[in-house]
């Protein structure tokens, strides 16, 4: 079973009103493979979800960017699953390095978000990936893997996850992981699904690639064999985003 190539675009804390209409009429005149090809989801942040979701063409489909570990109720300021479910929002982004880091987001928060989230019938896209001091220390493996099991030791079923290989040092940086770089740690992920989940889920899982993609380098990037898409930031509120779902083809 081949894996779709899948490019989302995450948004973070960007864009007013009239900005999020000028990216959506970009993506809706975009020539772009079709949805048999690339799966293409974008992330806005929630408070545009409702606009993006009614004026993006349908083959897009919209990501929130977070939402609370239980059900909803006395908790001040969090989106809850069911919430995104009840407005048709198909899926969430989490475990995302900036929530990890800035807000404290633990392994074991990021794996019971992703179980509750799942549980409730959303699709997710969990994050995982190393700081540069941890890069440089050779610990990379033991990171995404513990931030990759976390999750694992929560869910059964995979076919709802995409998971995200993000370094944190090629965040917002300009400092993209080489295509070698990228294929090794996405190998290895693959190879650690195989272990310890199951074959079927280590073939099948896409494991997708952020961390200044832009449409210079995605081609190559796109051409590794365990890199399954991108999660793309900046340049996810650009023109080039389209040129980077062309590199599906
Ligand atoms: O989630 C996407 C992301 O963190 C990568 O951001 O701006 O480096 O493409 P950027």
């Amino acid at each position: 079973m081949g894996r779709k190539f899948f490019v989302g675009g995450n948004w973070k804390c960007n864009g007013t009103t009239e900005e999020v209409k000028k990216i959506v009429s970009v993506l809706n005149e975009g020539q772009v493979p079709s949805s048999d090809v690339v799966e293409v989801v974008v992330s806005p942040p929630f408070v545009f979800l409702g606009l993006v979701k009614s004026s993006l063409r349908p083959d897009f489909h919209v990501a929130a960017q977070n939402c609370w570990v239980k059900k909803g109720g006395a908790f001040t300021g969090e989106i809850s699953a069911e919430m995104l479910v009840n407005l048709d929002i198909p899926w969430v982004i989490l475990g995302h390095s900036e929530r990890r880091l800035i807000l404290n987001e633990s392994n074991e928060f990021v794996g019971d978000k992703v179980a509750y989230a799942l549980s409730q019938g959303l699709k997710v896209i969990a994050c995982v990936g190393e700081t540069l001091e941890q890069r440089e220390a050779g610990s990379t493996m033991d990171v995404v893997a513990a931030q990759t099991k976390a999750i694992a030791d929560r869910v059964s079923s995979w076919s709802n996850i995409v998971l995200a290989y993000e370094p944190v040092w090629a965040i917002g940086t300009g400092k993209v992981a080489t295509p070698v770089q990228a294929q090794e740690v996405h190998f290895e992920l693959r190879k650690w699904l195989f272990a310890n989940t199951s074959p079927e889920i280590a073939a099948a899982t896409r494991i997708i690639y952020g961390g200044s993609v832009n449409g210079a380098n995605c081609k190559e990037l796109a051409a590794q064999p365990d890199v399954d898409g991108f999660l793309v930031g900046g340049a996810s509120l650009k023109p080039e985003f389209i040129d980077i779902i062309k590199s599906a083809e």
